[in-house]
């Protein structure tokens, strides 16, 4: 059954990232894979999420977790066939879920056919698939992505005899996106998933597919004509197909992914990620502010895509200079192991709270109750924590923790077989913290985190109506409204480790105020709303004004 075809579906869905490799192993072989996400369908329709966005599931030598593709059109023998991808989209689709796959156009694998026969023949076709120079001299240069990982974007090629360009890893040439045939094949590509039964893409690397490239440091003619175009393409197949944007941009410069409406649907939205996540993990709302003050307004063209944290480092470059900083201080662990690539931690979300759950459910209502489209990290819903023996960014990549059983009931395989260990250790082991021991305490975080999963739903005023910030008189309290059409919500956070007493104004009678969510009291009199906050308390308010 197909979803009920809906223009508008990604503004009020709530999106659930997941790695198939790490979510749930169905056969023992120790990774996870398509019929395993099937058998957890359930968990994920009782958190009530509506879409899902797989990450890289094709054939990759996975250097890069599977951002380097060496074959679009397949998937991974590990983790299923072709078959199974599509019966989850249709398992998924019978339950209204719909699903986002991760698509990498900047670069391929080395390993993929395309670089091998661009290697060994510079006359074939797919040798201007790529961006080559015999002059590394003369040769555009520009700073590696990954700038402790490789010394620039030029490495040697023995077969060709030349230097390649590469934005990220040496092993992840880049395309040439300007050339036509790569165009074509990017098209066709998209065709091939929204056939499959995919419902749209998160395109990843955005901002350096249309960076300067190559040897004379070519930009595309017309960036966001290449996007629109293929938001075309998509929407020819499937008329509410989407295109998210993972392009981690300046500023100024994020309104242009939306191509006036033309070009992606969303847009990662990393400045709010992390001013927010910042901002409640050291108690001060000052990061909100800030990052309302320097985002570009797209109301009518495009929306936001929320974030907490994802499979990556957290990035703390949209930060002022100083507070990167304290950041890295603040958050890193002692050996300062965390760190990684000059910008970030690779840590998650429970590490960076130190395990409380309450500033982490805090954390979920604050992002599911602002405007955007909320995309939640798979084990963030229970608290997992990082791993940071393994691998730069394989630290917040272990296997879902689903109960106390061994391997954290991911699969039956000897531990040894497994994709990634699973976390076996310390506060965040699974016998700690797994969905098991959740579901059924309706004070658990996960349990919280479905309330506000469901109130935002229920609340498509979040993205429908006018935000505002108000001010609350103390600066470890942040307070919102969105009103639209005779309605208001009200909703209160407590960043502090106190108990707070904010009053704001709210001009309603007490009788047509109504809790929608949270943990925090209220009462409202004289044109006033007096909030009754324990630390991290959060209480969202409806009234009809
Ligand atoms: C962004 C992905 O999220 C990251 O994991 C990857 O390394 C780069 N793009 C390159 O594909």
């Amino acid at each position: 059954m197909i979803p009920t075809y809906d223009e508008g579906w990604h503004e009020d869905a709530v999106v659930y990232s997941l790695d198939v490799k790490t979510f749930n192993d169905s056969d023992g072989d120790g990774w996870g894979d398509f019929q395993g996400v099937i058998d957890r369908l359930d968990y994920l329709d009782e958190l009530g999420v509506d879409c899902l966005w797989l990450r890289p599931f094709y054939p990759s030598p996975l250097r890069d977790n599977g951002y380097d593709v060496a074959d679009y059109r397949g998937v991974d023998d590990r983790l299923g066939t072709l078959a199974d991808f599509q019966e989850l989209c249709e398992r998924a689709h019978d339950r209204d879920i719909r699903i986002l796959t991760d698509l990498v156009f900047n670069h391929t694998s080395s390993d993929h056919e395309w670089f091998q026969r661009a290697r060994e023949d510079p006359d074939s076709e797919y040798h201007d698939y790529y961006l080559w120079t015999d002059d590394l001299e003369g040769a555009y240069e520009t700073i590696n992505i990954f700038p402790d990982r490789e010394d620039g974007v030029w490495t040697y090629d023995e077969a060709a005899g030349k230097h390649y360009f590469h934005q990220f890893y040496h092993f992840q040439p880049d395309l040439n996106v300007a050339n036509p045939a790569v165009q074509e094949e990017i098209f066709d590509v998209l065709r091939f998933w929204i056939d499959q039964g995919a419902d749209g893409f998160r395109i990843d690397a955005a901002h350096p597919m249309q960076q300067a490239k190559g040897h004379h440091g070519h930009r595309l003619d017309d960036p966001m004509g290449l996007f629109k175009e293929m938001r075309r393409v998509v929407r020819d197949e499937q008329g509410d197909a989407v295109l998210l944007a993972e392009a981690d941009d300046q500023p100024e410069n994020l309104g242009h992914y939306f191509g006036d409406g033309e070009a992606f649907d969303l847009l990662f939205n990393f400045v709010l990620n992390v001013h927010l996540t910042y901002g409640v993990g050291v108690k001060d709302t000052w990061p909100l502010y800030r990052a309302n003050e320097i985002l570009p307004d797209i109301e009518g063209f495009g929306q936001w895509a929320t974030f907490l944290r994802n499979h990556d480092e957290w990035n703390l470059l949209k930060l002022p200079n100083e507070t990167i900083d304290h950041a890295r201080e603040y958050f890193g662990d002692e050996e300062g192991d965390s760190w990684i690539f000059g910008r970030g931690h690779r840590l998650r979300l429970a590490d960076m709270y130190d395990a409380d759950h309450d500033r982490i459910a805090m954390a979920h209502s604050l992002l599911l109750s602002l405007p955007g489209t909320p995309v939640l990290l798979s084990g963030d819903e229970i608290g997992m924590g990082a791993d940071l023996s393994l691998p730069e960014r394989e630290s917040v990549r272990t296997p879902m923790q689903w109960d106390d059983s061994e391997n954290g009931g991911f699969s039956s395989a000897d531990p040894a077989d497994l994709y990634n260990p699973v976390v076996d250790e310390g506060r965040f082991s699974y016998e700690h913290v797994n969905v098991a021991d959740q579901r059924d305490d309706p004070d658990s975080l996960l349990s919280r985190v479905q309330r506000l999963v469901h109130a935002h739903h229920d609340h498509p005023v979040i993205n429908d109506g006018e935000y505002t910030i108000v001010d609350s008189g103390h600066k470890d309290v942040f307070v919102h409204r969105i009103d639209h059409e005779g309605t208001a919500l009200m909703c209160v956070h407590n960043f502090a480790d106190e108990y707070r007493e904010p009053v704001v104004g709210f001009e309603v009678p007490d009788v047509a105020t109504e809790k929608v969510v949270g943990t925090g009291g209220y009462h409202v009199e004289d044109g006033g709303v007096t909030f009754l906050l324990d630390p991290c308390d959060y209480v969202w308010l409806e009234a009809d004004l």
